[in-house]
Formats: structure tokens, C-alpha cells, sequence
């Protein structure tokens, strides 16, 4: 439709069909032969009437061919002009397909096997009828206390978050949005939601604008730079004010400095909560501060449904306010192709043919196993030797619950278990045994309650503990070799999952230590949303494979892995703490004035751990043996626009061949204020052959050296500065260099 069209169809609205554009609610009201009883029921708090209804603009989690025609079809027999819905989802990482998530995505540190995810999910998401997908979620997250922290897909560091964000936002959005296989990318949540305080969820974030600029707004800015159709608005106040209502974060950085044109949508009941946050007096002064703050779409709350009108009445700015609002929601319709088709690339045919087809399952397969990061292998215990008996204990061998929490689209039973495919394995011996559960009742119960269901009594749980770990003893016994998978429960990562002790659960632990006392190699596979403590067993562990929450095709991934038919290349984008004491931990720290080298006293340390993480930042093993020798510049001084070329030799001492991610960091010695002990600037991800030696190459130059300085300008100040190269980012060759301009 043109767009002149778009604006006749604005004049022809009534001020309730405008503001109905502007409400989003979750779509199953449309599904319900019985409107009335469901507004009385899920939407009751919103107290919208059936004419209201039949004005919002978009709906939130339906997705599906069929429910998608059915609620638009629903929904347009009642409304006058016959303004489409807009079908917007958690798509996270993947529709039917569930890839790992997003954080184990991140750990590629391979953009086109995220492109190829991104590209899959938004093809099953399209023809099953979404329209916009609350994606990426390109959060800075330093805390591994924090839940979400598995949504990140650029974990603590800025430079990952700005690259991801722009891959993902372009393989979501294409050239064409009313493209098959497209959809409109919706970037969140803006802003600085990764810096809650203690890594408790929704809890207040405040940072000085320079902190902000300089680590948590640049993934942001760059999904915006790659054309984000939407952002979402976060939960927590930054700096005093909810950013839901924040003038200066949406106006002026969003708006003026980014330049964003796209609709701003808020968080779910976002808009009402900032009465909570003790900044909106009411409903009514709610409703004021997000329009004249310039929140779009009210996601789930009752404030612009019941309030907005009444203050457009009041005064001709908010009514204006409305139309630009309701103006940038037509648009994206339009953009979509909804005018004309108001199913979108919902297709019946097409998804039962497409979607979790086999050869985007072995892509998925493949695209999985870059995420899994090896932590440990000693003796080199791994890959899996198959002329041994191999015992597989620990209650995620035979389980499909290995998606993350928000894979709620995705059909877990087409996941297989690390059991079933070790089993299909040919001359493969193994033995099986549980060895215990993810968690024990009580845990499991806060859970239930928390997700509002009954809890569950089990009698005598201690002793069936006891006679599980005395089963899995008895099936170790009779192996070379103990393969634990062990980790979290898939809902204790995720929204409002934040946790103080993110050690192992002691049950989990209890089966490790009777294990370990048959001095047998112990190799233990990790699923898990987050950085997790592992000082107290690691010693007990001959080897480490994180594996995240893998997604459908984890099972067959990890299977492969482990007998040696794909090689481990991914690296940590989170630091991995010695302990939850130590968090937030991140690798891009400030030095401080006692840098803690040694054991003095009077240093920046604590006095019961070490002052470095547990595993850093782009850590990572292989199969391979990479050694480092050589590192060199072509020159030591650069001359403002000049760049300098690196070279490092690296050579793989191995009889695998495999990946390297070979990464560049660099230190600004001093500057207008202090800069960090090391920042991630380049990174390649490089394919060696056995024995096979590399000369691999950057350039750097002065834009990778700018930074914000005392003044709030992005510049590059003359100086020194420390140039490293290594597999990650402790164990670095390091070279000098000057900047003079
Ligand atoms: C949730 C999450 C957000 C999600 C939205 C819609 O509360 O914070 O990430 O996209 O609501 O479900």
C-alpha cells in the first residue's frame, strides 16, 4: 500500500481505533469460543472491554499457520477498517527447531553459523506466521547471578554484542521484510538491563552515561545501525527514572543521537510498573510519562487502554503523539506485506514441509557444535577411545529436556537423548545408570510454586538418593571410563531466575565425590544457562565439555563430539567465577591502583580466592594442540590514519585438525581516565590442518582505539599502548605499540 494511502487510513481512525494500535495482549482471546469469559479470565487485570478488543493492534505468542489465520480471521470479522494484527513472539533461538541458546550461540564466535541459525529459525518462524520476534537480546551481562545472562548473545563483551546484533538483526530482516522466511527484528531490552544490581532480575541499574556509552549502549546502537524495525523497553529504572519512561534514553539517545525511526515497545506491563518503581503517581501519570517518553505499544498492561484517550482529550500534543505513534505501527504493517496479505507468509503447506526438516536438522546439528566450549581435558581423555566400556551416568543422559527455557515453540519430543544416540553407535560399549536427579524435591518445588503449580512430596527421597548413586557405582565399576552429564534445571536460567549460589546442586555433587572414588577418568558434560561454580569439583574431573542448554539436535552433537567426529572450538563470551563471591567478574576490568600480582596485603584482592576468574574470557580447548610462537608489527608507531599490520605464527601440534578463534586484544596504557587492563578489538576463527603452521594477520587502527573520554567524546588519545594475541585472553603473546597524531 503507499504510503500516502497509510495516511488517509490514519484520518479515517477514531481516537479509540488509534490507541487500540498502540495495546498489545497475548492473542489466545482470539482462539476462545468464549471472549467474555476469557476477559474475565487471563485478561480480566486489563479490564478491556470486547470493543476494546477488537481494537489492539498486535498480539503476543501466537504462532502457528493455522491459529495465526484463525486469530486474524477472528479478529478482522470484527473490526471496522480492517487494520491487520501484527503477530510478535519469543522466538529466542528457534521456532521447532530449538538451537542452543543464545549465550552458547555467542561462543562460536563464528557469525555465519549465527547468520545460518538466525536465517533458519526466521524461515520456520515466518511461514508458521510470526510477523516480529522479540530478537536479539544483546544485553551486556557480567553477572552470572543473573538468569538472563543465557539470552545474551554477546556476554560481557561489547565488541561480540555489536557484531552478533548486527548479524542477527539482518539475517531476521533481509532485504525485504514481506519476504518469505523474513521477519521484523525487535532488539532488547533497552537499556542496561545486564547491570542489575547483584544479578537480581528487574533490580535497579545506575552507571555513570560514560559506562553506559562505553560497554552496554553499543550492541544496541548497532542493531539500530542494522535497521531494527523495533526496540523493547526494559524493566529496570537506569539512573533514577524506569527506562520504560525515559526521556533522555528514548528521546534523546534513541531518537535524536541513533536516529531510530522504528516503533519502541515496551517490556510486558511495563508502563504500569513504573508506578511501583515510585515514578508515576498513577495509571493516568503512567500513561502521560510513556507517551510523551515515546513507548509505542503498551505490551500487557491496561494504562494506554483505559487512560490514553482521556489525556488526548486534555491536550493536542498527546493526540499527536498518538498519531506518530500509531503512524510508525501502519508502517511496519505495510512493510510486512499485512495490507495486502494479512496472513503474512503464514502457510499450512509450507510449515508442515519445512519446518524441523532433515537437512536444517543436520545444519542444526553442525551449527550446534561450534557452541560447545572444552574446558578441561586432561591426558587427553577426550575424544572417547571406542574400544572402551563407557559408562554413562547423570540424569541428563536420557532426557530431552536439554532446550532452554525460552524454547517453549520448540517440540521436544523429536530431541533425542545422549543414551539413545550413544546406543546407535556401532562397537560403542555402554553401560547406564542415573546416578541422581537435576534437583532435589525442595528445589524443584520452589519452581513449581514459583510457576504457580502444586508441589510434590517424595517419600523417602534421601534413600532414593543413596540407592541411586549405589546403582551408578555399581555400573562404573564395570567401565574404563564415567561419562557424567550433569547441570542446571532448564528453568533455573532465564526471566527471573536469578540465583545466589550457582555452584552445582549438591546432590550433583554427592554423585561426583562417591564417583571419584574409583579413581576411574571422570568427563563431565555441562547444561547450564550461565557461568557456573565448578572450583569444588573441577579437581575431580579429568574433563570438561559445556554444552549450554545445546537445543534439538544437542544429543547427536555432543555424541559426535565426544568420540572424535567433530572437534570443540568455541570459547567462553562469559567468565566463569571461582566462585559466586567473585561476581560480576569480567575480563575488560580496570586495573585499580594495587593490582593484585602477588600475595601482599595491602592489594586489590579477596583472601580466600583467586583474584582471576576461573575460566576467562575466550577460553576454550581443542582437540588440537595451538602453540603461539611468534608475534610481530610491521611498525611501532602509528601516525593517526595509519594502520598497523599484526602477524602472529601459530602452529597446531596435533594430529586433528580443527578451529582456532585466534583473538586480538589491546590496552590503552593511560589515558583522560582509566582504561581497561585489556579490550577484545579483532578475532578470527581459523581452520587448521594436523601439523599445519599459520601466519595469520589484523589490521589495526585508530578507530579501534577510540573510547569515551572525561568529556564524553569518542576519541583516540596519543600514547602507549599493549598490543596481545592469543587463544584467549590470559594466555597472550604481547607486543608495544604508540599511537601519534
Ligand atoms: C518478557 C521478557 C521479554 C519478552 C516479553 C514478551 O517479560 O522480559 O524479553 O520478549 O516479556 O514475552
Amino acid at each position: 500500500m503507499k504510503h500516502k494511502k497509510i495516511i488517509e487510513l490514519l484520518n479515517e481512525m477514531t481516537i479509540e481505533e488509534k490507541i487500540g494500535q498502540m495495546i498489545q495482549i497475548t492473542g489466545d482471546i482470539f482462539l476462545s469460543d468464549d471472549t467474555k469469559s476469557m476477559l474475565t479470565g487471563p485478561l480480566k487485570d486489563l479490564h478491556l472491554s470486547k470493543e476494546k478488543i477488537y481494537h489492539v493492534g498486535s498480539v503476543l505468542n501466537i504462532v502457528g499457520a493455522e491459529r495465526v489465520k484463525k486469530v486474524q480471521d477472528t479478529y478482522l470479522s470484527n473490526s471496522r477498517l480492517k487494520i491487520p494484527l501484527l503477530f510478535m513472539d519469543d522466538i529466542i533461538n528457534g521456532y521447532k527447531i530449538a538451537f542452543p541458546i543464545p549465550i552458547a550461540q555467542g561462543c562460536s564466535w563464528n557469525t555465519q553459523a549465527i547468520k545460518e541459525m538466525t536465517e533458519i529459525s526466521s524461515m520456520e518462524s515466518s511461514i508458521a506466521g510470526a510477523n516480529v520476534n522479540f530478537s536479539p537480546m544483546v544485553d551486556l551481562s557480567r553477572d552470572a547471578r543473573w538468569g538472563r545472562v543465557m539470552e545474551s548473545i554477546g556476554g560481557e563483551d561489547p565488541l561480540l554484542g555489536e557484531i552478533y546484533a548486527k548479524t542477527m538483526v539482518k539475517a531476521y530482516q533481509g532485504k525485504k521484510l514481506s519476504e518469505i522466511g523474513k521477519i521484523a527484528s525487535c532488539v532488547k531490552h533497552i537499556a542496561g538491563y545486564g547491570a542489575v544490581e547483584a544479578g537480581r532480575d528487574y533490580n535497579t541499574v545506575d552507571m555513570s552515561e560514560r559506562e553506559f556509552r562505553q560497554y552496554y549502549l553499543p550492541a544496541y546502537k548497532s542493531a539500530i545501525e542494522a535497521g531494527a524495525e523495533m526496540i523493547m523497553t526494559s524493566f529496570n529504572i537506569l539512573n533514577g527514572i524506569p527506562s520504560t519512561v525515559n526521556k533522555w534514553l528514548i528521546q534523546e539517545v534513541i531518537r535524536k543521537e541513533l536516529g531510530f525511526k522504528g516503533i519502541i515497545i515496551s517490556d510486558y506491563n511495563a508502563i504500569e510498573e513504573t508506578i511501583a518503581h515510585g515514578y508515576s503517581e498513577n495509571e493516568r501519570e503512567a500513561a502521560r510519562n510513556a507517551i510523551n517518553a515515546g513507548v509505542d505499544i503498551d505490551m500487557m498492561s491496561s494504562i494506554y487502554a483505559n487512560h490514553l484517550k482521556d489525556l488526548c482529550l486534555e491536550n493536542q500534543e498527546i493526540e499527536n503523539k498518538v498519531n506518530k505513534s500509531v503512524l510508525r505501527i501502519l508502517t511496519l504493517k505495510n512493510k510486512l506485506g499485512l495490507f495486502e496479505n494479512p496472513y503474512g507468509n503464514a502457510n499450512e503447506i509450507k510449515e508442515k514441509t519445512y519446518v524441523m526438516n532433515a537437512t536444517n536438522l543436520e545444519k542444526a546439528k553442525k551449527l550446534t557444535q561450534e557452541t560447545f566450549v572444552l574446558l578441561k581435558n586432561n591426558n587427553h581423555v577426550l575424544p572417547l577411545q571406542k574400544n572402551r566400556k563407557i559408562a554413562l551416568i547423570g540424569p541428563y543422559i536420557d532426557n530431552i529436556g536439554i532446550t532452554g527455557s525460552w524454547s517453549m515453540f520448540s517440540d521436544r519430543t523429536k530431541n533425542d537423548t545422549i543414551l539413545d544416540m550413544f546406543k546407535e553407535k556401532i562397537g560403542i560399549q555402554v553401560l547406564y545408570a542415573k546416578g541422581c536427579e537435576i534437583l532435589r524435591q525442595e528445589e524443584i518445588n520452589k519452581i513449581l510454586s514459583a510457576d504457580g503449580l502444586p508441589m510434590v512430596h517424595v517419600e523417602n527421597e534421601s534413600q532414593k538418593e543413596k540407592e541411586m548413586i549405589i546403582s551408578a557405582i555399581q555400573v562404573a565399576k564395570k567401565a574404563d571410563v564415567i561419562l557424567l552429564a550433569l547441570g542446571e534445571h532448564y528453568r533455573q536460567s532465564g526471566e527471573a531466575c536469578s540465583r545466589s549460589n550457582i555452584a552445582l546442586p549438591e546432590n550433583q555433587i554427592e554423585l561426583i565425590n562417591e564417583l571419584y572414588k574409583l579413581s576411574k577418568p571422570m568427563i563431565l558434560i555441562l547444561f547450564n544457562g550461565r557461568p557456573i561454580e565448578l572450583s569444588s569439583i573441577e579437581k575431580k574431573l579429568d574433563a570438561i565439555l559445556e554444552v549450554w542448554f545445546p537445543g534439538t539436535t544437542g544429543a547427536k552433537a555432543i555424541t559426535e563430539m565426544l568420540l572424535g567426529e567433530e572437534n570443540p572450538s568455541g570459547k567462553l563470551t562469559m567468565s566463569f567465577p571461582q566462585n559466586v563471591g567473585q561476581c560480576p567478574v569480567y575480563y575488560n576490568h580496570y586495573n585499580t591502583g594495587r593490582p593484585h600480582h602477588n600475595n601482599l596485603r595491602y592489594v586489590s584482592r579477596y583472601q580466600d580466592i583467586p583474584t582471576e576468574s576461573f575460566y576467562p574470557f575466550g577460553y576454550g580447548l581443542s582437540y588440537c594442540n595451538f602453540k603461539y610462537t611468534e608475534l610481530y608489527l610491521n611498525k611501532h608507531i602509528m601516525n593517526g590514519n595509519e594502520t598497523i599490520t599484526v602477524t602472529v605464527k601459530i602452529e597446531n601440534q596435533s594430529d586433528y585438525a580443527g578451529y582456532e578463534v585466534v583473538q586480538l586484544y589491546i590496552q590503552d596504557l593511560y589515558g583522560s581516565v582509566v582504561r581497561p587492563v585489556k579490550e577484545l578489538k579483532a578475532f578470527k576463527k581459523e581452520y587448521f590442518r594436523p601439523h599445519e603452521i599459520k601466519y595469520i594477520h589484523f589490521d589495526i587502527d585508530m578507530h579501534m582505539l577510540k573510547f569515551w573520554n572525561n568529556k564524553l567524546e569518542f576519541i583516540a588519545e596519543n600514547g602507549e599502548f599493549k598490543l596481545f594475541v592469543g587463544g584467549d585472553s590470559e594466555k597472550v603473546l604481547e607486543e608495544k605499540f604508540e599511537l601519534t597524531y
